[in-house]
């Protein structure tokens, strides 16, 4: 198994090229079963979830071919051969639950299999299924799989209003309803930029959209869609990780591509601990002002709130802040696991329920380290890159999910890290 080696203690000077945005490729790659046209994407980012999402598509019998190096996926769904997504490919990616709307929509039958719950809490999938639901579909869940079948004469449109903020609920409910007889109205709908860029690309293929980006998202269903080709948004979690490498390391980091509307809460709150953040053309470049960061206060709420794929990396950075932090997490429970694992290079972190407080300490040490999920594994790299002496992190399959390269980015910029096998040394 691979783990990676960090020496702290250098300072970041140069530019992170940022990918395409996983969640948002995530949800454009089903987005082909709602036509039997090629739809091309650029700027796919390359990384395990999207190979698994591939697997997913193939075993429907979508073509998922990957050009260019990975970053065109040129997609067909002419001729889909099964309508049944497993058990095996679901349980290893809960983003699988996204060929439902679209299956449902264009055959009106679907069979999914249930995700189960995951290292950061129970994620259930009610509302997805509540809002097919209310477009007619007749649901049921037996040996941990939702069997789903539309009315004869296919989806409807409806009024479906969220009880709360769900990305994965309104992207699969935004999917449905483009092929669904009528209107259909999202409520309390997630405003997420991957939602923004879901409907652009939907938009492109012919459907009829409106409101995206804001709380309630109308859609007009159409007869059929057609291909197109569509450029994958940046992603603005991977943008705000190699923003805070800097803000801990010190140096001088410009990462290309990045722009503020992005990650305006996450902006602002980098703002607030001492970081300069300044946008050109070309990204957004990240400094230091001067001394130790200070201790900011940090509440996690869907966009344009401060993203809870971003908490785990702040902490990294806030343990070494002047003063008392506190976090609150409230889209998910139990997503702290990377405060026990701070703990173990130095840091004095308490948590009770969904909040962390986090006291400064001076300097963090390296230590060997065990990743639990793709946002907690980046976020102690980010720690050791500021600690004193070497840091191993196993277990960093979670983080080839969502980071292309990771080790070559950030050496790229300066820091000492690199790949190797458990058991093997490093290098230099
Ligand atoms: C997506 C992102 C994930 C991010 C999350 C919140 C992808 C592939 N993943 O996940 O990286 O952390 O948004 O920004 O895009 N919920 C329910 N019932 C449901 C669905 C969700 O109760 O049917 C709850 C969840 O348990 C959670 C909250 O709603 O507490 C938000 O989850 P949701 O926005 O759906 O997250 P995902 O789409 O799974």
């Amino acid at each position: 198994m691979d783990q990676i080696i960090v020496q702290g203690g250098a300072e970041l000077r140069g530019e992170i090229p940022i990918a395409g945005a996983k969640n948002a490729c995530l949800t454009l790659m089903p987005a082909t079963l709602l036509t039997d046209e090629p739809l091309t994407l650029t700027n796919a980012p390359r990384l395990s979830d999207i190979r698994t999402m591939t697997a997913l598509l193939g075993s429907l019998g979508a073509e998922v071919a990957a050009l260019q190096d990975g970053r065109v996926l040129a997609l067909s769904s002419h001729d889909l051969t099964s309508h049944r997504a497993d058990y095996d490919i679901v349980r290893r990616m809960r983003a699988s639950i996204l060929v439902l709307g679209p299956l449902l929509a264009r055959d009106g039958v679907a069979e999914v299999s249930l995700p189960g719950g995951c290292a950061i809490g129970a994620r259930p999938v009610d509302l997805h299924l509540m809002a097919l639901e209310r477009m007619g579909a007749e649901l049921d869940l037996r040996d941990g799989y939702v069997h789903a079948r539309a009315p004869s004469g296919g989806l409807r449109g409806a009024v479906v209003e969220f009880p709360l903020v769900s990305v994965g609920a309104t992207e699969n409910a935004l999917m449905a309803a483009t092929l669904a007889r009528g209107t259909t109205e999202l409520r309390n709908a997630a405003r997420e930029p991957e939602i923004v860029d879901l409907a652009r690309c939907l938009r492109r293929m012919g459907a009829r959209i409106e409101g995206e980006g804001g709380g309630t998202i109308t859609i007009e269903g159409v007869d059929r869609l057609r291909g197109a080709t569509h450029p994958v948004v940046t992603d603005r979690i991977e943008l705000g990780t190699y923003m805070l490498a800097p803000a801990i390391c010190g140096g001088e980091v410009t990462c290309l591509g990045g722009r503020i509307e992005l990650l305006e809460a996450f902006c602002e709150r980098l703002d607030a601990a001492g970081i300069h953040v300044e946008e050109s053309p070309r990204g957004l470049t990240v400094a230091r002002r001067n001394g130790r960061v200070s201790a900011i206060d940090v509440t996690t709420a869907p966009f344009p709130g401060f993203p809870t794929d971003l908490q785990a990396q702040i902490m990294a950075l806030l343990c070494t802040a002047e003063g008392v932090s506190h976090l609150e997490e409230t889209i998910f429970e139990n997503r702290f696991m990377h405060a026990p694992e701070l703990a173990r290079m130095g840091a004095r972190i308490e948590v009770h329920g969904g909040r962390a407080t986090v006291t400064g300490v001076e300097r963090l040490r390296g230590a060997p380290v065990m990743a639990t999920d793709l946002r907690a594994s980046v976020s102690l790299i980010l720690a050791g890159l500021a600690a004193e002496g070497e840091t191993i992190v196993r277990r960093v399959y979670h983080l080839d999910r969502g980071y292309e390269h990771v080790e070559e980015k950030l050496a790229a910029v300066g820091a000492r890290i690199e790949r190797t096998r458990e058991g093997e040394a490093a290098h230099g």
